[in-house]
């Protein structure tokens, strides 16, 4: 009874989950229930690097080691249960773990999993059966072989929706470039900016769901240009009033292109399209709108857009100063920008700063 509770807990917490990193926690955390085990990892096979890997936590490097190596190569590539009562006394026992963590293995219990095509791609790993000494019993085969059933599924299900995620980040990306720089080398302008309105987001104490929406969305606040003549775009000096106005008609366009949308990303990406060049002070374009009126994500996206085309050479200008750009938002809060979060900006100016420098254009 215990036990089941333990899955039905697990399952609840797993199926809430969209991402791998906790989903693979969770599971160790159930193997290591179920086989009444001192640890339990959850191994997954690497095809690019020919490793296996494991998170010991969240947010820490994962360890790896060679496809073919230990008890989990054996076990992965072969598609084999193995249940070893001491490590030590097998060749197949790959030391090194133990041997950096100080850590002494007795008995093994290692359960290999499988994706949709039935090909095996990882594995449960339990480690020293409880207390110290004892040997995993068939029993506890069984409880493992069942819970790598349901984990191949759910590992596979998020492994999928992340390259979901990163085939869709890298269009948003495309795209956006498009946008920004019909002319040149691609740049690392739309990803700054990303990265930027993320950070200052993050500051501002925006949850992270929506934090992740405008990081995902504010690469295409440009998209409009794709209409913008090259005569103007490209023009290699200050634009005449005529010239700019047409410019100015690429924030109306990008509104456009994106507003039919029913997704919520896109609705994001029209409204970042329509507001990032809206004016704190009401003097901006294309509505001038004024204070709170403009979207925080829009008042977000201005600081990040502007931060990044100061430091930056242009067709028509060279790159500002560090001492130019932090001037000029001293002098731009509450005119051109959001008076608290130019504020958050500046008090954390370095932060951008180490974004910028390590998304240089090269
Ligand atoms: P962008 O180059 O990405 O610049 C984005 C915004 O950064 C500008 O919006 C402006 O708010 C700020 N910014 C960039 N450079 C400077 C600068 O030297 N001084 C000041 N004070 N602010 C600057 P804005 O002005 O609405 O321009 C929108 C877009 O229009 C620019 O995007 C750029 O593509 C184009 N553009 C603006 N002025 C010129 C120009 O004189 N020549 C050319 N060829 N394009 C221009
Ligand atoms: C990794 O290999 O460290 C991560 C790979 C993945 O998320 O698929
Ligand atoms: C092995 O699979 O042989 C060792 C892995 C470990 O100790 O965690
Ligand atoms: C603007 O965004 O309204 C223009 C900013 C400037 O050039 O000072
Ligand atoms: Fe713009
Ligand atoms: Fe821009």
């Amino acid at each position: 009874m215990d036990k089941l509770t333990k899955i039905f807990e697990s399952i609840a917490v797993i199926s809430g989950e969209t991402e791998l990193e906790p989903v693979l926690v969770e599971l160790a955390q159930l193997g290591k229930d179920l086989a009444g085990a001192d640890r339990c990892t959850v191994w997954l096979h690497d095809e690019v690097s020919h490793e296996n890997w494991t998170l010991v936590a969240q947010g820490i490097e994962p360890i790896r080691i060679p496809a073919d190596s230990g008890f989990v190569g054996v076990s992965i590539q072969q598609g084999e249960s193995l249940r070893i009562d001491d490590a030590y006394k097998d060749d197949r026992f790959n030391r090194s773990i133990d041997e950096k963590t100080g850590y002494r293995t007795y008995s093994i219990l290692t359960v290999p999993f499988q994706n949709a095509q039935g090909i095996y791609f990882g594995a449960f790993q339990a480690i020293n059966k409880l207390p110290v000494g004892t040997a995993f019993s068939k029993e506890d085969q069984q409880l493992i072989q069942l819970a790598a059933t349901y984990a191949g599924k759910a590992i596979e299900a998020r492994l999928l929706h992340n390259e979901l995620l990163k085939t869709q980040q890298e269009m948003i990306e495309i795209m956006g470039q498009i946008g920004e720089s019909r002319s040149k080398e691609t740049s690392n302008h739309v990803r700054r900016v990303a990265l930027y309105s993320y950070e200052l987001a993050k500051l501002a104490g925006i949850p992270k769901k929506q934090r992740d929406m405008l990081r995902m969305a504010s690469p295409m606040h440009d998209i409009g240009k794709v209409a913008t003549p090259d005569a103007i775009l490209l023009k290699p000096g200050r634009l005449n009033d005529e010239e700019y106005q047409v410019m100015k008609e690429h924030a109306a366009i990008g509104y456009e292109v994106f507003r039919h949308s029913k997704r919520d990303l896109l609705q994001t990406a029209a409204i970042i399209a329509h507001q990032h060049h809206e004016r704190w002070d009401g003097k901006g374009y294309p509505n001038q709108l004024k204070g709170e009126q403009i979207h925080i994500f829009g008042r977000i996206t201005a600081i990040a857009d502007v931060f990044d085309a100061l430091g930056s050479a242009r067709v028509y200008k060279k790159p500002w100063s560090d001492e130019e750009i932090l001037l000029y938002f001293q002098q731009q809060a509450g005119f051109q920008f959001d008076p608290q979060l130019t504020d958050l900006f500046l008090r954390h100016f370095d932060r951008f700063n180490e974004i910028r420098t390590s998304y240089s254009d090269v």
